[in-house]
């Protein structure tokens, strides 16, 4: 394991073999999501996901939380200059969207908010049994501003969503796997050696069929089905071109182990 820390850290980096960990650090507002904390996950994001010698990053916060949900003392004198003008949201909190490699969120606490929508932009999230999560924008005079209206309804269905965004409630994390939000609960302790573990297995897999994957299952959620399907079809037909395509068959066949070179 490798550390390294910015200069007045609101994220902590690790690499764990082929995957990149990065954890959210403000333990005093509940990793409360500022600017200054989406820059620097932005960045490190961006780092992992262009260090080839990196196959998947997890994303945690602490015990007590995933995240609070974005800034509320750095909102609340927002006007529409602030927001609007300077682009809030879009300007640092997408580029999670533009990363390649699958992000796992790992998620003990709440996950609240901006804290919620933050975990679903990742690729799947493992949820400690102690895990929390809400939309609760609606009880401050907003309501979710970064995907929630859009990806919740998409990975737990309309009336779920309108349910848990328009009372703002608290979801326990066995509610949300019956949901379909998260994709495992594990005991509190075992939910970042569980998420790290996963990681692990996805990033020995050949990297080229990885972010093919993860890029037309994106397209699931953007395009009609035909479009999707010939997307598919197109990256499907483009891994024949690659070395690890070769070797994966190639191993199966003679009944050995593959040794991917992500290429
Ligand atoms: C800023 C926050 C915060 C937040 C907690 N804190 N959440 N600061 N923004 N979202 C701060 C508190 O002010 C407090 O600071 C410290 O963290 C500890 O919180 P407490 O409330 O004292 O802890 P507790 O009683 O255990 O309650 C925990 C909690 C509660 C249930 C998580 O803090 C809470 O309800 N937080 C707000 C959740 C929320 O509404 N999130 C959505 C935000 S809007 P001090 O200095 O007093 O110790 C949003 C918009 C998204 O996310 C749309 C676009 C991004």
């Amino acid at each position: 394991m490798s550390q390294s820390q910015p200069e007045t850290a609101c994220i902590q980096t690790e690499t764990h073999g082929r995957v990149g960990l990065i954890r959210l650090d403000r333990p005093k507002q509940l990793n409360a999501l500022n600017d200054a904390l989406m820059d620097q996950l932005g960045d490190a994001l961006l780092m992992f996901d262009r260090n080839p010698d990196i196959g998947a990053i997890v994303l945690t916060g602490s015990a007590r939380a995933f995240a609070a949900g974005a800034d509320i003392a750095a909102m609340s004198d927002y006007d529409f200059v602030d927001a609007y003008g300077n682009d809030f949201i879009t300007r640092n909190w997408e580029t999670i969207t533009r990363i390649r490699k699958p992000i796992i969120a790992a998620v003990e606490g709440v996950a609240l908010g901006g804290g919620c929508e933050l975990a679903m932009m990742c690729d799947l999230i493992i949820a400690a049994d102690s895990a929390r999560f809400a939309q609760p924008e609606i009880k401050l005079g907003i309501m979710p501003g970064a995907g929630g209206t859009q990806r919740l309804p998409r990975a737990v269905g309309k009336a779920k969503a309108m349910d848990w965004m328009l009372t703002g409630r608290l979801i326990d994390a066995h509610e949300a796997e019956r949901a379909g939000l998260v994709s495992r609960v594990v005991p509190a302790e075992e939910t970042l050696p569980t998420a790290l573990q996963v990681a692990a297995e996805i990033a020995a897999m050949p990297l080229m069929a990885v972010i093919a994957l993860k890029e037309s299952v994106q397209r699931a959620f953007e395009a009609p089905l035909a479009e999707g399907l010939r997307f598919e079809r197109r990256l499907f037909h483009g891994l024949f071109a690659t070395e690890d395509q070769k070797e994966g068959m190639r191993a199966f066949l003679e009944k050995r182990p593959a040794s991917f070179k992500h290429r």
